[in-house]
């Protein structure tokens, strides 16, 4: 059976193992529902990630890891322990990272609308770069480091105008995107103007994310001759080389068993091949080169086991299996259509032969995890699982209907261990007054 990860197998009980482990087991001991995760398969990825750099290329490089995927603190320790950056975009996002331990500098403060609070925090903490994306937040910036005495580190968000096959929600590298200065219009170099006229930032590098779920690697190929190309053209014309090129994120993981996307090792050395071949054309230093991956770090490595409640048939119309969980676990079906790999993890071995829809716990008709996907025929009380969930779902849940958010319980080496821990009921009214 073709399981979409190395995480995920089955045992001689026809079981579903995450990291070696049975996942009927560990729901037992931990409750369902809830986020398992393997803490080995995500050391190997970053490794993996690291060594593929080192083997293809030349110049310094940084990953960070876009924790936007999944922000917490235990995994935040893991990721610096494997070597990670950061890219953080929120203050709460930062304020997790600091407080798990990762040093300041190694992280990339991102965002498209920092607040003065968050800017003043970046600054006071000492990140590694400020990611720009506008003229105002420049303005700002500028400001608070010249009251505060500060020179940060700087980089500007670009729109490359690259497309990449993508949701549409996702896309961001286009000029009609909230994210960042387009090239096409002259604003990205109108404003690089500007921030290498004031004293208080030093302008490093430029920055851009095409989009996520990207299966090719030519889009990335594509967007560093662009981004080289502006480099080489703010040399030329304001006589300033930047040192750093961050290609962002965006690396495309395996939902269903049908995703190809390019292996990790072919992405990166024709990406870092790119760099290297557009560097010697136009003459430009080797830059230090910054990725950031997000999905491809956690996503594969995460499921989230349910069970299930009624199975609820409609002749001539559809299945609908409700488990205990739904849309405030999981938004991204309700959000994109996204699509996952679901599965009955105490049969895995049983044929496959009913088609059904997962539905969730929400009052709402659009509370579903997964539309027409074939496994047994599921009955009450038993397990449920959706395979690939480590990113964007416990980072997007919600407590819509004031439904409690699910822990999260790390494998790693056969030993289970809560990482966060479910909510309660007494955490929901926490801040009621
Ligand atoms: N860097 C920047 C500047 C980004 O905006 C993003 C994602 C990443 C890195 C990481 O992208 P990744 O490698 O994870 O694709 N909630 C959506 C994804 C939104 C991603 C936004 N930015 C989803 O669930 O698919």
């Amino acid at each position: 059976m073709d399981l979409i990860s190395e995480s995920l197998g089955v045992n001689a009980k026809g079981h579903l193992t995450l990291g070696g482990m049975d996942v009927p087991a560990l729901a037992q001991k931990h409750g369902t529902p809830c986020y398992l995760m393997d803490e080995d398969g995500i050391r190997n990825v970053c490794r993996a990630f690291n060594s593929a750099m080192r083997a293809h290329y030349g110049g310094e490089f940084l990953i960070a890891y876009a924790s936007k995927a999944l922000s917490v603190s235990h995994l935040y320790r893991v990721m610096r322990e494997e070597g990670m950056g950061f890219d953080v975009v929120s203050g709460g996002e930062l304020y997790t990272a600091l407080r798990a331990g990762v040093p300041a500098s190694v992280v990339y403060f991102h965002g498209n609308n920092k607040t003065e609070a968050e800017i003043r925090m970046g600054l006071e903490a000492g990140v590694r770069r400020f990611v720009v994306d506008n003229r105002e937040e420049l303005a700002v910036l500028h400001r608070l480091a010249k009251e505060g005495g500060f020179r940060p580190d700087i980089s500007f968000r670009i729109k490359p105008g690259v497309e990449a096959h993508t949701h549409e929600f996702v896309q961001t590298g286009r000029i009609d995107s909230k994210f960042g200065l387009a090239l096409e219009t002259g604003e990205a170099e109108a404003v690089i103007g500007e921030a290498l006229a004031l004293p208080h930032v030093n302008l490093v590098g430029i920055h851009c994310h095409i989009g996520s779920q990207i299966f090719d690697a030519e889009p990335f190929a594509h967007t560093v001759a662009v981004m080289m190309q502006f480099m080489a053209a703010v040399r030329d014309k304001f006589g300033h080389t930047l040192t750093e090129l961050n290609l962002g994120g965006g690396f495309g993981i395996r939902y269903l068993p049908s995703h190809r996307p390019r292996s990790l090792e072919e992405v990166v050395s024709l990406t870092a091949g790119a760099v290297t071949e557009h560097a010697r054309r136009l003459g430009l230093p080797l830059p230090a080169l910054v990725l950031e991956p997000g999905r491809l770090l956690v996503g594969p490595y995460g499921i989230t086991v349910y069970t299930v409640g009624s199975v609820k048939e409609i002749p001539g119309v559809r299945t609908y299996v409700a488990v205990d969980g739904g849309m405030t676990d999981n938004p991204r079906f309700a959000l994109y259509g996204a699509e996952y790999e679901v599965v009955l993890p105490e049969r895995m071995e049983d044929p496959r032969d009913t088609m059904v829809t997962v539905a969730g716990r929400c009052c709402e008709s659009g509370d579903l995890l997964a539309r027409d996907v074939s496994i047994p025929a599921p009955r009450a009380g038993e397990l449920l699982a959706v395979l690939g969930t480590g990113a964007y779902n416990y980072a997007m849940a919600s407590n819509y209907n004031r439904v409690p958010r699910l822990p999260i319980v790390m494998v790693s080496g056969g030993t289970d261990r809560v990482i966060l821990r479910r909510e309660t009921y007494e955490d929901l009214v926490r801040n009621d007054l």
